[in-house]
C-alpha cells in the first residue's frame, strides 16, 4: 500500500547472523543512498550478530553512519526476536541485503512468504539451492553445464582419509564447506597429507564438505537481472591478491583487483553470458544473481563455480558495477528489483487463489 505521499515503504534488512554481517551493513548503506527518496521511504531493519532485530532508532542510526568499509562497521545489539514492523505488515516490500546463511539462503525469503510480504531477490528454493554448493553443482550438471569434478563428503562418511577422491580427482584440490560463503573454511590443498586437516577445518563449519579439482583459473563474474528480456551483464574479473580469493582478499586487505569489464575475446564474452543465463535458470533464480566462473587458463573451459543470490551491493561491488556497465544504473537496478518483487507477489496471490477455487466449489456443492 502506498502512503499518503504515494511512496513505497521499503523494509531494508541488513546485518545478520553470518560471517558477512559487516559487508551486509556496508551494502545496505550503499542501497539506502541509491533508493530514490521521491519514490521510497526506507524502513531500516538491522539484525545483530546473534540474530536479534534492533530497535527502529538503532537500525536507522547504523544505516546512516558513514563508513564504506567492513572494518568501519560498529557492533550493535538487537532487542526483538522479529522486527514488530514486519509482523504488523508496516512495509510494502522487504529488501533483504543479507549475505550468507540466515539471509541469502531462503530463510528470510520463507519468513516473507509466511507474512505475505513481497521481497526482492530470488524465491525460497533458488535462494536455498544457490547457498548450497552441492545442490547447485548437481542442478548445473543436470542441465548439462560445465562444473569442475567434485566429490561430496558428509560427516558420517568421513573416516579420516579420502580414498574415493584419489581415483576421481587430482591435486591440487579445493576443500569447502557446502553452505557458507566469503571463503570461510575454504582451503587449497597441494598434497594428499594436507587433505585431512582441510576437511577437519571445513567440518567445523558444515556437516557436508565439497572436495573439488583445483583449476588454474581466471575468475570471471556475470550479473544477471530478471526481466523481459533478462539483463545479462558484461563479464567482470577478479584478480586475487593471494593464492586464491580468500577471506582476507575479499574483506581485509584489498589486495585483489576487480576488472570491469574483463579482458576477454568477443567469443568468450558471448559464451560466458550464455552460460550465466543458463545457470541462473537451472537453479530456478527469478530475480537476481551473480554467476561466478572459473576460466581454465589451460583448456579455455568456463566452469560455473557458484551463484550468489544476494551479491555484494557496496559502492565497489561487482554486481551493481557490471549492470551499470551494461546500461542499468544502480538506482534503476533497485527500482527493477522492487518491481520484480511486487509482480511476483501479485502472481503468487493469483495462483494461490486459483488453487483454493476447487475447494471452495466442492464446499459449495456439499452444502
Ligand atoms: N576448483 C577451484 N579451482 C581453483 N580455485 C578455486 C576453486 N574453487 C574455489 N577456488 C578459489 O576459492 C575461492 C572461494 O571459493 P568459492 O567456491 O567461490 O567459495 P565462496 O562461496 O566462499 O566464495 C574462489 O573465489 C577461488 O579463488
Ligand atoms: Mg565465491
Amino acid at each position: 500500500m502506498l502512503d499518503l505521499r504515494g511512496k513505497l515503504r521499503v523494509g531494508l534488512v541488513f546485518g545478520g547472523r553470518s560471517g558477512e554481517h559487516e559487508v551486509s551493513v556496508v551494502s545496505a548503506r550503499s542501497v539506502a543512498r541509491c533508493l530514490d527518496p521521491a519514490k521510497y521511504d526506507i524502513v531500516a531493519m538491522a539484525i545483530d550478530r546473534q540474530g536479534m532485530w534492533a530497535a527502529a532508532d538503532v537500525a536507522q542510526r547504523i544505516l546512516e553512519e558513514s563508513g564504506d568499509r567492513a572494518d568501519e562497521v560498529l557492533a550493535f545489539s538487537g532487542e526483538h526476536r522479529l522486527d514488530p514492523r514486519l509482523l504488523a505488515g508496516d512495509v510494502d516490500v522487504v529488501m533483504p541485503i543479507l549475505h550468507g546463511p540466515f539471509g541469502e539462503d531462503g530463510t528470510i525469503q520463507g519468513l516473507c512468504e509466511m507474512l505475505d510480504l513481497p521481497y526482492t531477490g530470488c524465491g525460497v528454493a533458488a535462494s536455498a539451492v544457490t547457498m548450497d554448493k552441492v545442490l547447485t553443482k548437481r542442478l548445473l550438471r543436470d542441465a548439462g553445464l560445465p562444473v569442475v569434478p567434485f566429490v561430496v563428503v558428509t560427516r558420517e562418511q568421513w573416516s579420516g582419509s579420502l580414498p574415493q577422491a584419489r581415483g576421481e580427482l587430482s591435486l591440487p584440490l579445493f576443500v569447502k564447506p557446502a553452505r557458507l560463503g566469503s571463503s570461510v573454511g575454504v582451503s587449497k590443498v597441494k598434497s594428499w597429507e594436507a587433505v585431512s586437516p582441510a576437511l577437519e577445518l571445513a567440518f567445523r563449519f558444515d556437516d557436508v564438505v565439497v572436495v573439488e579439482r583445483g583449476v588454474p583459473a581466471r575468475e570471471i563474474e556475470v550479473a544477471v537481472l530478471e526481466g523481459d528480456p533478462p539483463v545479462v551483464s558484461l563479464p567482470g574479473e577478479v584478480v586475487p591478491g593471494h593464492e586464491f580469493y580468500d577471506y582476507a582478499d575479499k574483506y581485509l586487505d584489498n589486495a585483489c583487483k576487480l576488472l570491469a569489464p574483463a579482458p576477454l575475446s568477443e567469443e568468450q564474452v558471448a559464451r560466458v553470458r550464455e552460460l550465466a543465463l543458463e545457470a541462473f535458470r537451472a537453479c530456478g533464480c527469478d530475480a537476481m544473481a551473480r554467476v561466478d566462473f572459473l576460466l581454465d587458463r589451460e583448456s579455455g573451459v568456463f566452469y560455473v563455480n557458484e551463484l550468489n543470490s544476494i551479491p555484494g551491493f557496496t559502492p565497489i561491488s561487482m554486481y551493481p558495477r557490471l549492470l551499470g556497465l551494461t546500461g542499468v544504473p544502480y538506482p534503476e537496478l533497485l527500482d527493477r528489483l522492487i518491481g520484480l518483487a511486487r509482480s511476483r507477489h501479485q502472481k503468487r496471490r493469483i495462483l494461490a487463489a486459483a488453487a483454493l477455487q476447487p475447494l471452495a466449489e466442492r464446499a459449495a456443492s456439499h452444502s
